[in-house]
């Protein structure tokens, strides 16, 4: 008899096909949440998961059969990598894939917040241009602004190397300094401290995990401590800032906008960020061109795959290794 495989949400491209071929497939858009899994969780071999779904301790002790967690996504603050371990599950993610994809949102984020792209066109559809004017919507310039990149990862490297043709001035913060060659081939300059990188940024963006020790990386105290006018752009997630006083600094200052692809209660907004003119915000949309969004699909089908064949996995996240501040 084929064996079950969960699959949550829709996916795009053949992945779904793919997995029909092999494998007894159940369904269900509601996720692991859903009756549907919980009908066929003694027997699920495979759970092909979104970033949506919550792979905790309960859940695996309700599947003694799984043998695989193949996330769509890169991060996996979803699931229980420590629970996963115990019980020689493995978790696999989509990593590179999708980097390329969420370094443009990035930029698109930055220059929406930075040049008020989204503010004028609610404007303009509510009558509110009435001619030129040199005083009219100024902005912050883009075009070598210092940029702090919180975390040099994969997507991190891709915004750096977006930035060189921007002329931006490129400063990153993660624990371990790259190499030098890294450093000159991307333009970029280490900066040990996390305060520092604000203190001296024209603009931040976020490319760390989430894990215990990044929530809330931007609390109250570090968002005052930015510069003054300066813009916070966050496409990795979002509890990495505390939401609330996001709001508050695009209120009061220091902060001049931000522009988010990430909320620390997904899908809900913070309501004081939902009346913030200057907030560009986005609905988690980093991944989603078709193409990109189709290969983290058929990425995560193809360890379902493989690790069901008994093969090693394309993408396996390292269960002993805990996501450092990158
Ligand atoms: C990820 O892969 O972690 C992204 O947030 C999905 O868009």
């Amino acid at each position: 008899m084929a064996e079950t495989v969960f699959v949550s949400g829709d996916l795009p491209g053949d992945a779904l096909p793919v997995l029909r071929e092999r494998f007894d497939v159940v369904h269900d858009v509601g996720g692991v949440a859903s009756g549907a899994f919980s009908v066929v969780a003694s027997r699920v071999r495979g759970i092909v998961a979104l970033l949506t779904d919550r792979i905790d301790r309960q859940l695996l002790a309700s599947a003694p059969e799984l043998r695989i967690v193949a996330n769509v996504a890169v991060g996996v603050d979803n699931v229980d990598l420590d629970a996963c371990r115990e019980r020689h599950v493995i978790v696999t993610n989509t990593p590179d894939v999708l980097t390329e994809a969420t370094a443009d949102l990035t930029f698109g984020l930055l220059i929406d917040a930075a040049r008020r792209i989204t503010e004028g066109d609610r404007l303009v559809r509510a009558g509110g241009f009435t001619g030129w004017t040199p005083t009219f919507m100024l902005g912050a310039r883009v075009h070598g602004m210092k940029l702090g990149i919180v975390g040099l990862g994969r997507i991190g490297k891709a915004v750096a190397r977006r930035a060189r043709g921007f002329g931006m001035h490129v400063g990153y913060m993660q624990r371990r300094r790259e190499f030098e060659t890294v450093e000159r081939a991307l333009g970029a300059t280490w900066v040990p401290s996390l305060d520092d990188l604000c203190r001296s940024s024209d603009a931040i963006t976020i490319h760390t995990p989430l894990t215990a020790e990044t929530r809330h990386l931007f609390s109250r105290e570090r968002l005052a401590s930015m510069r003054e006018g300066s813009i916070l752009v966050n496409t990795s997630r979002g509890p990495i800032v505390d939401e609330e006083a996001l709001a508050e600094a695009l209120e009061r200052g220091p902060l001049a906008a931000a522009g988010l692809d990430v909320f620390e209660r997904e899908p809900l907004v913070c309501p004081s960020l939902l009346t913030r003119p200057n907030a560009v915000l986005a609905p988690h949309i980093g991944s989603a061109d078709r193409p990109t969004r189709e290969a983290m699909a058929s990425t995560a089908a193809a360890n379902v795959v493989r690790v069901l064949d008994g093969a090693e996995p394309l993408t396996p996240v390292g269960l002993g290794v805990k996501p450092a501040l990158v």
